[in-house]
């Protein structure tokens, strides 16, 4: 299925993942590809998997919690590809800690690669969406085709989850933030969702003995399969499946919604 023939698309956090099996079913969708990592080598080498599937690739290191370089992307990616017609927004990070023990740091490191990214990435991608449609509007009184932004937000922002106050503000606030986006860009047919995750299986969810940064105590690894009513973890194929589906004309009348990829979790 090509569906994203013809069309440029930026994914950010693309380098690992969601955003790297992301990038990469929209090469196989027939798209080109801005592969956005704050770190490099794995970003180059998503660029090369898109490529190897059938699209283009250009990579993309910058660092979108400053505007300044999510506009140097998005001027990167209109040079690369002349047009930029789907934006997903699914860079993110953890850093687990007890409500009690949470600080400023780890409060804003989340917050910021989580929400302020998403934040800097479509608001520098305003000129390419909204601006575009609002030329075609003026030209021939609607917009040529549907643009899209999704988002990655996590079906923790829902249930909660002990550990993430800062993690589940972030993906709340990115909930908000597509709503408002949804209602606001609608005129100019920029179609704006979030896809939830439960439990996929990448760095974020590994087991963790203690000490590290990423990932999830093996128990409670055990106990979130239990709340799964298919039985098995989530892959990022199985999210990248839904943002390709989003970001196709298939879904050209869905917007403003949440579409969760959880497995059928419990309270999801
Ligand atoms: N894995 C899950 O179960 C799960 C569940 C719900 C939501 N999510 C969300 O899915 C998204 C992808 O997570 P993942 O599980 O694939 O994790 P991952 O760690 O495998 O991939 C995330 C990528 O984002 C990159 N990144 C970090 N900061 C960045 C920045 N400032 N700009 C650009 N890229 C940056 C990292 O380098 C990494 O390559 C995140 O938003 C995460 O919160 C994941």
């Amino acid at each position: 299925m090509a569906r994203l023939e013809g069309k440029v698309a930026i994914v950010t956090g693309a380098g690992r993942g969601i955003g790297r099996a992301t990038a990469v079913r929209f090469g196989q969708e027939g798209a080109a590809v801005v592969v956005n990592d704050v770190d490099a080598a794995p970003a180059a080498e998503t660029a090369s998997m898109v490529e190897a599937a059938g699209g283009r690739a250009l990579v993309s290191t910058d660092d979108t919690v400053d505007l300044d370089a999510a506009r140097r992307m998005l001027a990167a990616a209109a040079e690369a590809f002349g047009k930029v017609d789907v934006v997903v927004n699914n860079a993110g990070i953890t850093r687990d800690r007890t409500f009690h023990n949470m600080d400023d740091v780890l409060w804003g490191f989340v917050l910021d690669v989580n929400l302020k990214t998403a934040f800097h990435t479509s608001l520098a991608a305003m000129p390419y969406l909204r601006e575009a449609a609002k030329r075609e509007i003026g030209e021939q009184g609607r917009p040529a085709y549907h643009r899209k932004v999704t988002f990655t937000t996590s079906s923790a922002f829902l249930t909660g989850n002990a550990g993430q106050a800062n993690y589940t503000a972030a993906k709340g606030g990115i909930v908000g933030l597509m709503r408002t986006l949804a209602r606001e860009l609608g005129p100019f047919h920029v179609n704006v969702n979030a896809v939830a995750p439960g439990f996929i299986e990448t760095r974020l969810t590994q087991a963790k003995a203690g000490g590290e940064d990423l990932g999830i105590p093996e128990n409670v690894r055990q106990m979130a399969l239990l709340t799964i009513a298919l039985g098995y973890y989530g892959q990022p194929e199985d999210v990248a499946a839904a943002h390709a589906f989003l970001a196709s004309s298939d879904a050209d009348y869905i917007t403003g919604t949440v579409l969760p990829v959880t497995g059928g979790m419990l309270g999801a």
